[in-house]
């Protein structure tokens, strides 16, 4: 595929078929994330993979009822689970390297975002869950304190197109030389 076909076309997916994800597929997807890239190469992240019915009944009891990604978690045949250990990217002999301090947020988003264009490539949905309860995540998954819940996405193949919301402009947001300031 295509990489900008695969940019502009992998849409968030909310309804999935029950299908389960094969094996080889989900190790290519990690493959994805593994080439991914992160500061210094420290690629901080982990991935939890939950695929017991049991296990994402409680996922779902971290999500708010409002959320629109609610009902996938239950109904996709996986849900994928992005952590990040603390105090490694951006770090150097300990120290935080820059302001911004810890970049786990930084790295385990372009690992994400690697999963899901990868996922989608093979004919697969996801959607990015970052609103949600993430110390019950935690809890239910037994993540140690070191280690960062971020985001997770349901796993499986659509059983609906997603529609692309409307996106800004390109000249709303790229500046050229500076900041546009006051004349
Ligand atoms: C960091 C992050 C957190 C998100 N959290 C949620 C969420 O909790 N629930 C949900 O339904 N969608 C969530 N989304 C999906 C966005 O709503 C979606 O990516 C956006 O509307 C653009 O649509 P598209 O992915 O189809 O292009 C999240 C996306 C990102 C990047």
């Amino acid at each position: 595929m295509d990489l900008m076909e695969a940019i502009k076309g992998r849409r968030s997916i909310r309804k999935y078929k029950p299908d389960p994800v094969p094996e080889e597929v989900f190790g290519t997807l990690m493959e994805a994330v593994k080439w991914s890239p992160s500061w210094a190469n420290t690629q901080c992240w982990e991935v939890i993979a939950v695929r017991d019915p049991k296990i994402r009944s409680e996922l779902a009891t971290a999500l708010s009822k409002g959320n629109p990604a609610l009902p996938s978690i239950t109904e996709a045949p996986s849900v994928v689970v992005l952590c990040g250990k603390k105090g490694v990217a951006g770090f150097k002999r300990g120290e935080a390297t820059t302001a911004k301090g810890d970049w786990l947020m930084f790295d385990t988003g372009l690992a994400m975002q690697s999963l899901c264009l990868a996922a989608y490539s093979q004919g697969l949905g996801t959607v990015i869950v970052g609103n949600f309860d993430h110390k019950r995540v935690a809890e239910i998954l037994g993540v140690p304190q070191n280690v960062e819940v971020v985001a997770m996405t349901p796993l499986g193949y659509p059983a609906t197109e997603g529609i692309a919301p409307k996106r800004k402009e390109s000249s709303e947001f790229v500046f050229h030389e500076k900041y546009p300031g006051k004349e």
